[in-house]
C-alpha cells in the first residue's frame, strides 16, 4: 500500500462512517460500528500496519491521515451517542409519566352548602322572570330596618321582630337586620322605577331555636315598582316561582295578614310535606307552613324614599330560604343546616 492507497482507504471508510453512524439504531449498533471503523481490523489499523513499508517522507503524512480519520469518526460516534441517550431519556419519561389529570379514585368533592344552592336556584328562577339581584348589609340602622318601612319609633309592629342590637351609635340605633326588607329601601333610594329586584341574604333574630326558627337564617326579598302594578301581578309572580321551585303539583295559598310596609298584606303558605296537610309537630298542627309575607308596597314606604305613590305602585315579598328547602327536601329541623354534619350536608 502506498500513501495514495492509504488515503483512498481512509476516505472510503470515512464516507462509510458518515452514512452508517447517524443511522445507527441504538447504542449497541454504535459500539459495533466503532469496532468496525477504528478497531483491530479496521481500515485505520490496516493503514497503521502499512506505515512501516512507506517511503520515510510519507510516514508522518500517513500517520496524520489516520489521526484525522479517527478524530472524525469519534466525533460522529459521540454526536450519535448523545442523540440516542436523549431519545432514550425522553421515552423513559414518557413511559413513567403520571397522568394527574384523572383526579384520583374514590375522592369525594365538596359542594356548596344547601342554603347557598337554594339561594342560587331561586336567583336563577327570578332572573328568568326578568329580575335583578341586589344585596345589602347585615348590620343595619334603625331607619332601614324599621323606620323607612313605615314603623316609626315605638310602633307596636316592631315587636313582630325580636331584634339583636349592636353597641354602636345611640341606644338601639344599630342592629342586626331582622329581615331583608331594609334592602328594598336601599334599592329604591339608589334609583328610580321601574324596579324588578330580588335581595337574598342572612338575617338575625332573638328567637329560640325550634324546628322552624333559628336566630340566624336567610331570606330572599322581592320588590317590584312600576306603573300600574296590581295584586294580581304579585299573586302571579308568587305562583310562578312556587311552581318553579317546588314543582307543578304543589299548592300554595295567600292568607290575609298584616305587615306595616304593605297594604294589603298577605302570608304565603305551602302544604306541610311532613303530614301532607293533616297537622304535625313541624307545622304546629295546622297542615300549612308559612314561608313568608308579601303585599302591595305601602304608600308611606314610597314617601320615605321620595317616590310618588300616585305615580307608581308595587309589590314586595320576603321568604325564608331554610324553610323553603325544608319543605322541598323534607328536612324536619332547621338546626341541621348549621350543625355542619357532613352526613347531612353531603345529601344535597
Ligand atoms: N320582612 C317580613 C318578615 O321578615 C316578610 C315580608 C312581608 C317581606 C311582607 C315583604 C313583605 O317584602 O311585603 O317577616
Amino acid at each position: 500500500m502506498d500513501l495514495a492507497g492509504a488515503r483512498t482507504l481512509l476516505d472510503r471508510a470515512l464516507d462509510d462512517a458518515r452514512a452508517a453512524i447517524p443511522a445507527a439504531a441504538d447504542l449497541d449498533a454504535l459500539d459495533a460500528l466503532e469496532r468496525r471503523l477504528t478497531g483491530k481490523r479496521s481500515p485505520a489499523a490496516a493503514v497503521n500496519e502499512a506505515i512501516k513499508g512507506l517511503e520515510p517522507a510519507d510516514r508522518p503524512v500517513a500517520g496524520q491521515a489516520v489521526g484525522a480519520y479517527r478524530a472524525a469518526v469519534l466525533e460522529l460516534l459521540e454526536a450519535r451517542r448523545t442523540e440516542l441517550a436523549a431519545a432514550r431519556a425522553g421515552s423513559r419519561l414518557e413511559q413513567e409519566r403520571l397522568d394527574l389529570t384523572r383526579g384520583g379514585r374514590g375522592r369525594r368533592r365538596g359542594h356548596l352548602h344547601l342554603v347557598t344552592q337554594v339561594r342560587q336556584e331561586l336567583e336563577d328562577v327570578f332572573v328568568g322572570l326578568g329580575f335583578q339581584v341586589a344585596e345589602g348589609p347585615e348590620v343595619e340602622t334603625d331607619w332601614y330596618n324599621f323606620e323607612a318601612l313605615n314603623m316609626p319609633a315605638h310602633h307596636p309592629a316592631r315587636s313582630m321582630w325580636d331584634t339583636l342590637y349592636v353597641r354602636l351609635g345611640g341606644p338601639e340605633e344599630v342592629l342586626l337586620r331582622t329581615h331583608t326588607s331594609p334592602v328594598q329601601i336601599r334599592v329604591m333610594e339608589g334609583r328610580r322605577p321601574p324596579i324588578y329586584t330580588v335581595m337574598p341574604g342572612r338575617c338575625y333574630r332573638r328567637d329560640t331555636l325550634d324546628a322552624r326558627h333559628s336566630p340566624v337564617f336567610h331570606q330572599i326579598e322581592g320588590l317590584v315598582v312600576d306603573r300600574g302594578i296590581t295584586f294580581g301581578d304579585l299573586a302571579g309572580t308568587i305562583e310562578a316561582f312556587t311552581r318553579a321551585y317546588f314543582g307543578e303539583g304543589h299548592t300554595a295559598r295567600l292568607r290575609p295578614s298584616f305587615f306595616p310596609f304593605t297594604e294589603p298584606s298577605a302570608e304565603f303558605e305551602v302544604t306541610c310535606i311532613f303530614c301532607e296537610g293533616n297537622g304535625c309537630s313541624v307545622c304546629s298542627g295546622t297542615g300549612w307552613i308559612e314561608l313568608g309575607g308579601c303585599g302591595m308596597v305601602d304608600p308611606n314606604v314610597f314617601l320615605a324614599v321620595g317616590y310618588d305613590p300616585e305615580e307608581v305602585s308595587g309589590f314586595a315579598f320576603g321568604f325564608g330560604l331554610e324553610r323553603m328547602a325544608q319543605m322541598r327536601y323534607g328536612i324536619d329541623h332547621i338546626k341541621t343546616y348549621f350543625e355542619n354534619d357532613v352526613r347531612f350536608l353531603a345529601q344535597f
